[in-house]
């Protein structure tokens, strides 16, 4: 494939969002054709599953439940967005990916990482990332900037706990797989943030 496949993770409040926003415009500037999708989201089908998985109601939802929800959310977006837009040569850029999957619902919900794994892989047909990158903030900084946000989804309300195992398995996975995964201290300003992203970009591939 000749595309270039992007994905961005971070725990929730890390400042994601604008970071999206930030390298989605860089990218076009510079002339690339660039497809900006969100997980769980970026097709109309997986945007339904996406409701049913952040829905406050569903209280009695099985962790599994949720893991193949999102799974099948990926599915879809894998087959008719991100493959054939990597074919035509786009820049794919994704808000969260499988390392979502494997650290929200693997490590964090307790489903195990090889069970993820396993469904995930099912469900993307083994595609990887280019590149990632993980906007690290620490829980106690993440739980802060959440507080200042009103409506909150049904994962945002949950312990502090979840917070801390969520963080500790993006660690833990990037220990295996540091060389996808480039970390970048979420604490700096915006620009520099962006900045080093970019920095990453240019050094690899342009
Ligand atoms: P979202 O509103 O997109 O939050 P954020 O801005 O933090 O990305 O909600 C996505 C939530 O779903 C977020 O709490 C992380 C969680 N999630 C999983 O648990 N597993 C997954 O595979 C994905 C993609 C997201």
């Amino acid at each position: 494939m000749s595309g270039l496949f992007i994905t961005m993770e971070g725990t929730d409040g890390a400042g994601k969002s604008t970071q999206l926003d930030l390298l989605n415009k860089y990218l076009k500037d510079k002339g690339f054709n660039v497809v900006f999708v969100r997980e769980p989201g970026g097709t109309k089908i997986s945007e339904k599953i996406r409701n049913i998985i952040l829905d406050i109601d569903n209280k009695e939802m099985h962790y599994m439940t949720e893991a193949f929800l999102y799974a099948s959310s990926r599915t879809q977006l894998v087959n008719e967005v991100i493959i054939p837009e990597l074919k035509k040569g786009s820049v794919v850029i994704c808000d969260r990916f499988v390392d979502s999957s494997i650290v929200y619902q693997g490590i964090a919900r307790n489903l195990g990482v090889e069970v993820v794994r396993k469904i995930n892989n099912i469900a993307t047909g083994g595609l990887i990332p280019d590149i990632t990158f993980f906007l690290d903030l620490s829980p106690d900084k993440a739980i802060e900037r959440k507080k200042e946000q009103k409506e909150l989804d049904r994962l945002e309300r949950e312990k502090s706990q979840f917070y801390n195992k969520v963080y500790e398995g993006y660690k833990m996975l990037i220990e295996e797989e540091g060389e996808r995964i480039k970390v970048i201290d979420a604490t700096q300003s915006i620009e520099v943030i962006h900045n080093n992203i970019v920095n990453y970009l240019e050094n690899l591939f342009f």
